[in-house]
């Protein structure tokens, strides 16, 4: 059974792993934010956002730039709880949906965070196209992974159990120019984030 449907039948499976990737969005935008400005953007949609963290990190570090989480109707739920807990419902909202179908909500910003790496080269063809038909010429797309290296033996172990778990796959630089391309999508900069485990792939439409 593909991962994301086990989580959305195993409640407290799907609990574990949100409270995990609380704890790892919460460390990890700490980090972001010391080497990425969010300022200039409007609206910032977290596409597979999970419970929110990383956008209200943002949110809480950038006062006038309002967010949308998008992810499955049973996730975008959690996130909804968590962004009232933190008094951001004013300026953050939550959608449920799928990333594969045309996706309606409008942002300035658009992040996958830890997103592409679950999912076959076809499938994250499929997922930036349907970011990209909803960009404007300005729009940015943040893609934050880790990049493949050929002596990262660590992300490589990892690289092998995201294909055993989730048919996904971690990718070298070279491997994100290509699905990018494939998209229609350019990388405009590439940003380390402290302490050096992940990257911002910044991308533009390639028009
Ligand atoms: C590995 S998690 C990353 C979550 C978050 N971006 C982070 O880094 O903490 C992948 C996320 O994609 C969401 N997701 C999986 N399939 C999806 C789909 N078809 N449409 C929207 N979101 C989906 C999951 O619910 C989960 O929140």
């Amino acid at each position: 059974m593909p991962v994301f449907d086990y989580m959305k039948q195993h409640p407290e499976d799907n609990e574990c792993f949100l409270k995990m990737l609380k704890k790892h969005s919460k460390v990890v935008a700490r980090q972001l934010l010391s080497v990425y400005d969010f300022s200039p953007f409007k609206h910032i949609v977290d596409v597979g956002g999970a419970d929110g963290t990383l956008l209200i990190e943002i949110l809480k570090s950038t006062p006038n730039v309002q967010g949308m989480v998008f992810d499955l109707p049973h996730v975008a739920e959690e996130a909804a709880k968590m962004i009232a807990e933190n008094n951001l419902s004013e300026r953050c909202k939550t959608a449920g949906g799928s990333f594969f179908d045309s996706l309606s909500v409008v942002g300035d910003c658009y992040i996958l965070k830890h997103v592409l790496h679950d999912w076959t080269d076809e499938k994250c063809g499929e997922i930036l196209r349907n970011v990209g038909k909803i960009m404007g010429p300005e729009s940015k797309l943040l893609i934050m992974e880790s990049i493949l290296a050929p002596d990262d033996y660590d992300l490589q172990m990892i690289d092998f159990m995201i294909w055993i778990e989730a048919d996904g796959k971690e990718r070298s630089i070279s491997d994100f120019e290509t699905l990018l391309k494939s998209a229609d999508f350019k990388i405009s900069r590439l940003i380390t984030i402290p302490p050096g485990k992940y990257t911002i792939i910044e991308a533009v439409l390639n028009k």
